[in-house]
């Protein structure tokens, strides 16, 4: 064996006797095949590298040893939660230490008189709301991937939902944080109090920071009192410009849906072919509003009247609430459904001003009659932020060429809508460059003078962002 070769293996033993020092076997994985399997969230067309061990500690002085001692020896790392994000922004560097706090998955507390939840970073998603629903309470963000993603994740993205034309995303939740600092120093920010305005708010810098400037390994979540069971409407229109006039309609009179949520004809297809759900197939666009009021049928019909004011050609109210459910899993397939249509696809996260999400959707279809692709729409759409899904065959180069086009054409759209490049997946390595188009060199700026605060060695995440 040569020198060259010899240095990474014995720089490799000496990271992985300094880890064990403080973690448990079982705890530091270096066998490559599973390592390898750490490599990449859910992201398509994100490099990723090859992580030289993974960890998964169970507890916050295990994880200060493991910052310690990637401070010591300066090797990068990737925190990970359930790797469902969509911007590769959990993929592993060349060398990292992935970090996975999956296995810190405890509930510490649920408070229904300070209506908060304490929790360790791994909690899932849906665990934690089916635990604070058993007190009455609701933690309403709820991505599509709720019953896998994490809230140590939902926290590094600031991940949204389908609730949060109501509620809000993550961020509105986050009340306080336990934070390993890069050196392994524990920071506590924020309160469990429901004011606090001491000092910068550190907690909601780090909502959304991707693991770039610290290990959350607690947070204090804001909860709300359980609402009522939700009521679902599906409208269908002869087009999309229709669907997105009623969501003008409905947002400027007043009304507060739970959900309002348009899927476009190739989506519902999509979703149709994979599960047979009985979506309406001949329309060009479904929109799905909900009320989980007191009186959610009477909310339905006024919401009903002004969908057919926008030229509804059908308004169907759900009869119950497993149909109501039943329409929600339709949507939440939407994502998995449109990869199948190709193969592959690329998903973009584009947030406009709710006023311009007809335009939105008019350039997207102008900008796929172009490159000759599928791209389904799917949007949050009470919120303005969509999710135009190119597909592409991944086998043939030039198709995804033209996909990667396309996903940046939509991107610079949002953009001269006074939009944003990301409204809840995060900037990972796939908008990169975009972060840096959308917040300009000034910014820029800032955002890294902030990260040299918190990491001035660059260990944390590095490559993500910018
Ligand atoms: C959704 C995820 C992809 O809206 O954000 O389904
Ligand atoms: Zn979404």
């Amino acid at each position: 064996m040569s020198r060259t070769e010899a240095a990474p293996d014995q720089a490799l033993g000496d990271l992985t006797e300094r880890l064990l020092a403080g973690l448990p076997a079982e705890a530091v994985l270096t066998d490559t095949d599973v390592t390898a399997s750490y490599a990449h969230d859910m992201a398509s067309f994100c490099p990723a590298g090859t992580p030289a061990v993974v960890v998964l500690p169970r507890t916050v002085e295990e994880v200060q040893h493991v910052m310690r001692t990637a401070t010591a020896l300066r090797v990068p790392v990737v925190p990970q939660g359930a790797r469902t994000g969509l911007s590769g922004g959990a993929n592993a560097s060349d060398g990292c230490i992935v970090l996975s706090l999956t296995k810190m998955d405890r509930i510490l507390e649920i408070n229904p008189v300070d209506r908060i939840a304490v929790v360790e970073p791994g909690v899932v998603n849906a665990t934690l709301s089916r635990a604070v629903g058993e007190h009455g309470l609701y933690y309403p963000p709820d991505p599509s991937s709720w019953e896998m993603c994490t809230i140590g994740g939902n926290i590094g993205t600031a991940s949204g939902g389908l609730c949060c034309v109501k509620y809000g995303v993550t961020a509105e939740y986050v009340l306080g944080l336990d934070v390993v600092l890069a050196d392994g120093r524990l920071m506590s920010t924020g309160r469990r109090t429901a004011k606090g305005v001491a000092g910068y708010d550190l907690t909601r810098l780090f909502v959304g920071s991707e693991g770039s400037l610290g290990i959350v390994v607690r947070a204090v979540l804001a909860l709300r009192p359980k609402p009522p069971q939700q009521l679902v409407l599906a409208a269908e229109f002869a087009s999309a410009a229709a669907a997105c006039d009623a969501v003008c309609r409905i947002m400027a009179g007043g009304h507060v849906p739970s959900l309002l949520e348009l899927m476009d004809r190739t989506t519902v297809a999509a979703v149709n072919a994979m599960a047979k759900m009985g979506l309406p197939e001949t329309t060009e666009a479904l929109l799905l509003a909900a009320f989980d009021t007191p009186d959610p049928a009477a909310d339905l019909a006024a919401v009903g009247a002004l969908c057919e004011a926008a030229g509804a050609t059908q308004v169907v109210p759900a009869d119950d609430a497993a149909e109501s459910e039943l329409l929600l899993q339709a949507r939440r397939l939407s994502l998995t459904a449109l990869e199948a249509v190709r193969g592959v696809t690329m998903i973009d996260d584009v947030c406009v001003p709710r006023s311009r999400l007809g335009d939105l959707i008019e350039g997207v279809e102008r900008i796929a009659d172009r490159h000759r692709l599928t791209i389904g729409v799917v949007a949050h759409a009470g919120d303005g932020n969509t999710h135009p899904t190119v597909c592409f065959d991944a086998a043939d180069p030039d198709e995804s060429r033209r996909a990667r086009e396309s996903f940046d054409e939509i991107m610079a759209l949002g953009l001269e809508l006074g939009g944003t490049i990301t409204g809840e997946h995060g900037v990972g390595v796939l908008k990169k460059e975009w972060m840096a188009r959308e917040i300009g060199p000034v910014g820029i700026e800032m955002q890294r003078g902030i990260k040299r605060v918190f990491d001035p060695l660059d260990l944390l995440n590095p490559g993500k962002l910018f």
